[in-house]
């Protein structure tokens, strides 16, 4: 049995199966106790190796697909994004749209989600083993190019209109210029009907014109984008600059509350100085903080420390300059209280012992 089970091993290690041989023992064990028949356990043992094929096939598909980043469905916040119908971009990902050969046109300005979007889909695709490719519209542009000047061009498009799912990013950011277009033309041409693409622009339909320098190669393109196909327009803010915007207007919210409350006290506070003092202690503060005394006590020992060494947030260079005027400070003034007293006792002529 021993030298059975040995040879086993070897055979399995022989043949690369790896996880028949970490699940070897474990799965001898439950034919075991559970008196599993020898196809069973059989099918048992080569799941383990088909399950890890599986996640292998997955994870390479979606390197396969050079997606930008590997953020998913899950990762957007319908709820910044209102102007997005949850539902169809959920049915998106359900890929029946690459069932009817049909594109999706994300439409939007910067920072709406249109990559974010894109991308999801993609990897959504690519997860069910759809082979799916993304490249920005320049890339690709380039890529035809060159494979023009060398004389692959056929081979080059062929190799793009295969793909069951491609994703061109970024149409519109930069301009085309017109025997470029025809090559862009030739490539959507291939895929009409065939194949879905997914693309996404901030120019409106009507100025594809101008990006693609000749009107009628743009019509000719939009033709076959937009016959088949959805088009998600994305009106609303930017995510990028999401942090920013909540940034200013807390802190413009907790600036104007703190100010009123601190002149309710009758302090005579300047409005840079309370900014300051915020910035100071962003930290711990934001516009749903409620403020009250301990602030008032708080600020006015910061205004107190403020300049001194023992101001907060000073670095260890600042704080010995500052320690060093504040040793000078107090030697010129006990030079004068020196003076002073020596002074008084000429004036009373007091012999100093
Ligand atoms: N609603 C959202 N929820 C979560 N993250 C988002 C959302 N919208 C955008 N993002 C994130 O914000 C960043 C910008 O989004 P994205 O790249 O998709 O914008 P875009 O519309 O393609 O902009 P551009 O036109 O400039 O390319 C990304 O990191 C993306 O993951
Ligand atoms: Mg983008």
């Amino acid at each position: 049995m021993n030298s059975s089970y040995n040879k086993l091993v070897q055979n399995l290690e022989y043949l690369k199966l790896k996880q028949m041989m970490i699940h070897l023992d474990e799965t001898i064990d439950f034919m075991t106790n559970n008196q599993l028949s020898f196809t069973d356990t059989l099918i048992k043992l080569t799941d383990y190796e088909i399950d890890m094929k599986e996640v292998n096939m997955v994870k390479s598909m979606v390197k396969v697909g050079a997606f930008p980043h590997l953020k998913e469905i899950k990762d957007f916040d319908f709820d910044f994004q209102p102007s997005i119908n949850k539902q169809q971009i959920l049915d998106f990902t359900t890929l029946r749209f690459l069932e009817q050969k049909e594109n999706i046109v994300f439409l939007g300005t910067s920072g709406v989600g249109k990559t974010h979007l894109a991308t999801s889909i993609g990897i959504a695709a690519a997860k069910k083993r759809t082979s799916t490719y993304f490249i920005k519209c320049n890339d690709l542009i380039m890529n035809l190019k060159k494979a023009k000047l060398e004389n692959r061009l056929e081979t080059r498009l062929k190799h793009y209109a295969k793909y069951k799912l491609l994703i061109i990013d970024e149409i519109g950011y930069l301009p085309i210029d017109a025997e470029d277009a025809k090559l862009f033309f030739q490539l959507i041409d291939l895929r009409y009907e065939q194949k879905s693409t997914i693309l996404t622009t901030n120019a409106s339909f009507r100025t594809w014109g101008d990006i693609f320098q000749d009107t009628k190669i743009a019509n000719a393109i939009l033709d076959r984008v937009l016959h088949h196909a959805t088009v998600v327009n994305i009106i609303g803010d930017s995510y990028r600059l999401k942090d920013h915007f909540d940034k200013d207007n807390m802190s413009e919210l907790a600036l104007t509350k703190t100010v009123k409350f601190f002149r309710s006290y009758g302090l005579k506070c300047e409005k840079k100085l309370v900014e300051e003092w915020l910035n100071a202690t962003s930290t711990t503060k934001d516009s749903s903080h409620q403020v009250g005394d301990d602030d008032l006590y708080e600020f006015n020992d910061w205004c107190r420390m403020k300049g001194t060494a023992y101001e907060e947030g000073i670095d260890d260079q600042t704080k010995i300059a500052r320690l060093l005027e504040e040793v000078n400070r107090l030697k010129s003034e006990i030079a004068v209280l020196k003076k002073e007293k020596e002074q008084l006792e000429d004036r009373l002529g007091v012999t100093p012992f």
